[in-house]
């Protein structure tokens, strides 16, 4: 898609007949990020505009990635306030030893064999695994967990086939949240009576401070957001983050040697090939200039990150992968209101990954070039990854 970006930014906000306002450049990018006057919110959104099936549950309320500020904010700072930074951190860091755990034990299971799919074989479990650890799900639990996770992630991709296949597709998802929803209600149920040092106990118990604690559906209904947005995203980071190493023979030799590039290694990772490229549906609330143009009230906007990620007006030399880039503000997270509060599990997570599957294979190669690449305008990243190594 990267050429396709730099022929797109020769106009930084272009409409496509009456379709949605595309904006392709950094600065206009995160300009509108950063506007109160460009919602989220779903309810603002025009029926026509909806392009992507919505992939949480109908039957709940919507989760904070589809709410404006003050809705957005409640939920969002009840949410931080079990998870992660700034107040507490301590959660996702206390994971570190675990999922190191689980990144070995995943590699382990390739002993014997010289040929893996990284897609199957490693980056597919292992971010829904730590998703289980940080929400407190039993192990016992995990296998049917991983079932509905995957079931649900699997509305993000355009269904295929013939009519009565796409209405079995949209059946099973509409099961498999529901199995989910009465799954999580029995936990926090458990939880509130016998809490324990995980999140959903922490969520379970919160009276919400200064204000309202969460309902049981928006507890449902933000669960769901983090399984579904720390998901399939963490998985193609690993992937892509592999791939770009296999293509990058001197960087994944210079990682080995040097196991600290990891960390700024990811960051250009999220900038050169990020899992997120595409922030569609977002609304004006009122007339919006930018760039010599004049976004009315009431448009439908879709924001490309990742072709802000490859703007020459921002980051020099953009289509070369500098594994110490300095200086390397991206938007692989997003930014504004709504950017990522997962990113500090997510970089974890991507580092150990990548840190550890060099260590480990021998000589690995990739079998083929591009490898196969799942069809999604918003997700990139490939179905299958072949790699063959030495052992
Ligand atoms: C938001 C990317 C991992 C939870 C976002 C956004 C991006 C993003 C681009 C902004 C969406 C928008 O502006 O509409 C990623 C990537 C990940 C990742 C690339 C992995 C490599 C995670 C993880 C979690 C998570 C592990 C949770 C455990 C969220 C949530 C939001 C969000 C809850 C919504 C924030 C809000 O609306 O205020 N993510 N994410 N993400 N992410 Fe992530």
């Amino acid at each position: 898609p990267y050429p396709l970006y730099a022929e797109l930014r020769r106009t930084p906000v272009v409409r496509d007949e009456s379709g949605p306002y595309l904006v392709s450049t950094y600065w206009e990018i995160h300009s509108l990020l950063h506007d109160p006057r460009v919602s989220s919110d779903i309810r603002n959104l025009a029926p026509e505009a909806k392009t992507a099936p919505r992939i949480e549950d109908p039957d709940l309320p919507p989760s904070f990635i589809r709410l404006d500020p003050p809705d957005h904010d409640r939920l969002r700072r009840l949410i931080m306030r079990t998870y992660g930074p700034p107040r507490s951190p301590r959660r996702v860091y206390g994971l570190r030893g675990e999922i190191s755990g689980i990144v070995s034990g995943l590699i382990d299971r390739f002993q014997g064999r010289d040929r893996i799919d990284l897609v199957d074989d490693f980056s597919y479990p292992f971010p829904v695994t730590v998703i289980c650890r940080l929400l407190g799900v039993p192990q016992e639990d995990e296998q049917r967990f991983h079932g509905w996770a995957d079931t649900v992630a699997t509305a993000i991709e355009p269904p295929v086939g013939t009519p009565e296949e796409q209405q079995a597709h949209w059946r099973a998802i509409r099961e498999a949240h529901h199995q989910l929803a009465d799954y999580l209600s029995g936990l926090i149920e458990q939880r509130r009576r016998a809490p324990r040092e995980d999140m959903i106990s922490a969520l379970a118990t919160d009276r919400g401070a200064d204000e309202s604690p969460m309902s049981l559906p928006e507890m449902l209904s933000n669960l769901t957001l983090l399984l579904i947005a720390g998901h399939e995203t963490t998985v193609n980071l690993i992937t892509n983050g592999m791939l770009t190493l296999l293509r990058h023979p001197d960087t994944l030799k210079q990682l080995r040697a040097d196991p600290d590039l990891v960390i700024p290694l990811v960051e250009e990772l999220l900038r050169f090939e990020p899992p997120v490229q595409l922030l569609p549906e977002r609304t004006t609330l009122d007339d919006i200039e930018i760039a010599g143009t004049t976004i009315p009230q009431g448009a439908s906007l879709w924001l490309v990150p990742a072709s802000g990620n490859r703007d020459p007006q921002r980051f020099p030399e953009p289509d070369r992968f500098i594994p110490d880039r300095p200086d390397n503000q991206h938007f692989g997270f997003g930014t504004g209101i709504h950017n990522c509060i997962g990113s500090p599990l997510a970089r974890l997570e991507a580092q150990a990954a990548l840190a550890e599957l060099v260590r480990r294979l021998d000589n690995p190669r990739l079998v083929e070039d591009p490898p196969p690449y799942r069809h999604n305008a918003v997700l990139r990243g490939p179905q299958h990854l072949p790699i063959a190594f030495d052992g």
